[in-house]
């Protein structure tokens, strides 16, 4: 087999989408739409992975930065799909093989269609072969022409007869082409259709002309290759790809209670057993143990949950790990870094950030806990607030094992509480705490004896005056 390369077109504005953003990074289902691309292209094992990018171009190249050994080519203006490949030129001078075309806006296309297109390719020997599906609605799309096996031309949905559009067979935008004469052959076509642009596909009646073949491959499955153009498209693909994962978390033994409410992303782990009530999100790298009940408006992104785990009603959970039987919620909000120890509870109203909540600890009601380390068995009172950022700093908070906070504190850190210690409700504590002992801090009390009663029967007098 020799060498292949992968293109990925994915410089046009996107015009039917009305946006600012590059339509490859809309998203699909969680992630955004060429992420799929690049992950089926990853799998084709190609020497070389190139995109073209021009409409927001710098936007999304820092949007694949991550991607590593990924080339990038710029199209200014975006003239079609013809001229977006032809800025790929100087990177395949005196280059052979094959260079496999993809498009950022196809990203339903599955490895194994890819591995198949490229091995008929090489088989064939034809100069190009078209990835190609029959549907029942070709609207929008470019029609293949053919004369029995033979692909004579493909033609655009705008520059179709009305004998053309009632074709069936769709052009996919995906292609296989050898190097060797692609460059030469681009530089042929010409922009005289609806659209005024150098369109891709003229290349099958450019060779047809030049006496090179044109094989196409029709996929089995339609639905691999339906484009993306227009938000009604993104929603329906977008809805197509959570069913199926609704569909296989169901079958891996999570219950769903109302599947049409649960948005799960790509790289997301469920137990067997646990139940998922309506209207929850799990996206991102997220885990979620055995036997765990995710209760209804939860969103849970990137975080790390053990079995047996209950989060209660419209918890928000971002980046946190909650260690197996904790039961947290309802209306909980843990963010980045954050942990949740064995046996500790988290109740309503409670936000962490960047805090660890030791085992059996627990914050049950309407507190914040920010840069805190909290050890094992600590009660921390209804109220409680970090102030963990003086203006300039955010500063630690620790509170050591076995400590109780009364209700309404409010812990001024950097701060320590000591091992044991006691925190008189509505302390606002600025010293640090020793072990053992008890810091309160706020107003003393003082009882005025008979001065309500006094009050009342003066006011009672100068009512009759
Ligand atoms: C294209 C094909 C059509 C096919 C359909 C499949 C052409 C002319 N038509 O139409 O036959 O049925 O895909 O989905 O190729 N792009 C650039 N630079 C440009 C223009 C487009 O990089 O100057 C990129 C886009 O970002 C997109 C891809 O090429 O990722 C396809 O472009 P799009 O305008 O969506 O083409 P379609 O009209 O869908
Ligand atoms: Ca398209």
């Amino acid at each position: 087999m020799s060498t292949s390369h992968v293109l990925i077109l994915a410089a046009g504005k996107g015009t039917r989408m009305k946006s600012g953003r590059p339509k490859v990074l809309h998203q699909v289902a969680g992630a955004p739409m060429i992420d799929y691309v690049l992950t089926t292209a990853a799998s084709l094992g190609a020497a070389t992975r190139t995109v073209v990018v021009g409409h927001e171009a710098d936007l999304l190249r820092s949007a694949l930065a991550a991607y590593p050994d990924l080339r990038f080519v710029l199209q200014q203006p975006q003239l079609g799909t013809a001229h977006a490949v032809m800025q790929a030129e100087p990177l395949f001078a005196g280059v052979r093989g094959t260079l496999v075309l993809l498009s950022g806006d196809v990203p339903l296309l599955s490895a194994d269609t890819l591995r198949t297109l490229l091995a008929r390719h090489q088989e064939t020997g034809a100069a190009a072969t078209v990835l190609t599906a029959v549907v029942d609605n070709p609207f929008g799309y470019g029609r293949v022409v053919r004369d029995g096996d033979e692909v004579l031309r493909i033609v655009e949905q705008r520059d179709a007869t009305p004998g053309e559009r009632e074709i069936r067979e769709i052009n996919s935008g995906i292609y296989a082409f050898d190097l060797e004469p692609l460059f030469p052959a681009l530089g042929q076509v010409a922009s005289d259709n609806a659209q005024q642009e150098y369109y891709l596909p003229d290349l099958v009646a450019i060779y047809r002309r030049a006496g090179r073949r044109v094989a196409a491959y029709a996929v089995d499955r339609p639905e691999e290759i339906l484009g993306i153009n227009t938000r009604g498209e993104l929603a329906a693909m977008s809805e197509r790809v959570w069913q199926a994962r609704r569909v296989a978390l169901m079958a891996s033994g999570v219950t769903l209670e109302d599947p049409a409410t649960t948005y799960v992303g790509k790289d997301v782990v469920v137990g067997a057993d646990t139940v998922i009530r309506p209207g929850v999100s799990l996206l991102g790298r997220t885990t979620v143990g055995a036997r765990a009940v995710i209760h209804a408006g939860v969103r849970i992104v990137d975080s790390e949950l053990g079995d047996d785990v209950t989060v209660l009603d419209h918890c928000l959970v971002v980046g946190a790990r909650i260690a197996e039987g904790v039961a947290i919620g309802p209306f909980a909000h843990i963010r980045p870094e954050s942990e949740i120890c064995a046996g500790a509870r988290v109740g309503n109203f409670v936000e962490l950030k960047k805090t660890r909540l030791g085992a059996g600890s627990k914050a049950g009601h309407l507190a914040y806990l920010g840069d805190a380390t909290i050890g094992e068995k600590v009660n921390i009172g209804a109220g409680t607030i970090t102030c963990n950022y003086d203006g300039v700093n955010k500063n630690r908070t620790v509170i050591e094992d076995g400590v109780f906070i009364g209700s309404d504190t409010q812990l001024i850190a950097p701060v320590t509480i000591g091992r044991g210690a006691y925190v008189a409700a509505g302390s606002s504590i600025t010293k640090d705490v020793p072990a053992g002992a008890l810091g309160i801090a706020r107003g003393r009390q003082e009882n005025k004896e008979g001065w309500a009663t006094l009050k009342k029967v003066q006011q009672k007098a100068e009512k009759k005056t």
